[in-house]
């Protein structure tokens, strides 16, 4: 007799961390390599994120927290949202979760059925169709494209049929382009008209070249917002994030998060309240991501990539390659053979495209002082 199990983990890998592995062996072996591949900052947690997190060993209050996390924190975050977009959250809106990866499947939990339809931009985070697979909701590819800066459009979302639902990333990975405040707001308004939840991916949030990044919690109180400590705090290993929620929702996902994980690690809460003490010390990283950036715009069209998507914000290039192959994945492996360079491609699951791309993650180019640094 068989055991059963289930299907849902037949989802597709995490690529980049294949890459990522090669990329170590190669160092494991004595070469060199340049990291351009996984989009993590190259900086420890701030200062006062680690402060307090030696403050809260020390007092022995590591015992789990509400599973919607701490008020401190959660009051931290909604004045956040006031210093940086002027606009007010209510605490109680807000629940802490393991990192934005947590919160997604909390909160495709909480706002999909099995069989609900929900469209997702492709080139896109490849876990978001992922999650969304496992959990039996169809996955409705969108394919976007330099027209419209790699966003969603709505006209695009008008030839889908119905459908429930729509995640967004603004600035994208692996694009790192941005929806433009009025560009946010026509998509809001067409979710609203047609009855569509929005999730709405802000975890590049505060890492922008130009204009700031709206939020879609101020365009509409029914969108359900995904953010994290990981990029902008520099704190990807603690696991910490957040989801900004319309009220009904957030019964069910305070629900979802108690039978699931029980709460979001305790110390790293206390670490993130901490972490809003060291403003400082992340705007300093902003810099170095910006001149990491210039040193790829100026220098990738002088080895023939100069098909570039606008670099809005987060830390990524996204070059068209497909003059050079038409299998960005014997690319990358060859970048890393004959080069030493780790890069990201594009996700064959997702790329709906022809096109052949590669995605450079520039936050190592120049690397950070090593006095604040704990280099991976
Ligand atoms: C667009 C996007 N969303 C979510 C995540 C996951 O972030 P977290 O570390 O908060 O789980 C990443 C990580 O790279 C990302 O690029």
């Amino acid at each position: 007799m068989a055991l059963r199990s289930s299907s849902r983990g037949d989802i597709a890998p995490f690529y980049v961390m294949e890459v990522m592995r090669a990329a170590d062996e190669r160092e494991a072996a004595g070469g060199d390599v340049l990291h351009l591949e996984v989009g993590q900052p190259a900086t420890a947690a701030p200062s006062g994120a680690r402060e307090a997190a030696h403050r809260a060993i020390d007092a022995g209050v590591l015992g789990y927290t509400s599973a919607r996390g701490i008020l401190a924190l959660r009051e931290r975050l909604a004045r956040h949202y006031l210093d940086w977009y002027n606009h007010e959250v209510d605490p109680d809106h807000i629940v802490i979760t393991q990192g934005a990866s947590g919160a997604f499947t909390l909160a495709f939990l909480a706002c999909f059925d099995v069989g609900a339809r929900v469209v997702v931009p492709s080139p896109g985070y490849p876990c978001y169709r992922n999650t969304l697979t496992a959990l039996g909701v169809e996955v409705i590819d969108l394919p976007v494209g330099p027209e419209t800066r790699f966003q969603p459009a709505p006209e695009q979302l008008d030839a889908l049929g119905p459908i429930d639902g729509l995640v967004v990333a603004s600035p994208s990975n692996p694009t790192g382009t941005m929806l433009l405040p009025d560009e946010l707001s026509d998509l809001v308004q067409w979710c609203r008209a047609n009855d569509v939840r929005l999730v709405s991916d802000e975890i590049y949030h505060g890492i922008t070249y130009g204009t700031a990044a709206p939020t879609a919690i101020a365009e509409w109180s029914e969108a359900v917002v995904v953010n994290s400590f990981s990029k902008y705090f520099s704190m990807t290993g603690w696991r910490l994030g957040w989801l900004v929620l319309p009220p009904e929702l957030v019964g069910p996902v305070e629900r979802l998060a108690q039978n699931a994980t029980v709460a979001a690690p305790t110390i790293s809460q206390h670490a993130a309240l901490g972490a809003f003490d060291s403003i400082d010390e992340l705007e300093s990283n902003i810099v170095r991501y910006r001149a990491n950036r210039q040193i790829l715009l100026d220098g990738l069209p002088t080895v023939g990539l100069d098909r570039l998507a606008p670099a809005d914000g987060a830390f990524y290039i996204y070059a068209n390659v497909d003059h050079i192959t038409d299998d960005s994945q014997v690319l990358a492996r060859q970048w890393l053979l004959e080069h030493g360079i780790a890069g990201s491609t594009s996700t064959p699951t997702t790329d709906t495209s022809t096109s052949a791309s590669a995605s450079l993650a520039f936050r190592t180019i120049c690397k950070p002082p090593s006095t604040v640094s704990a280099l991976p």
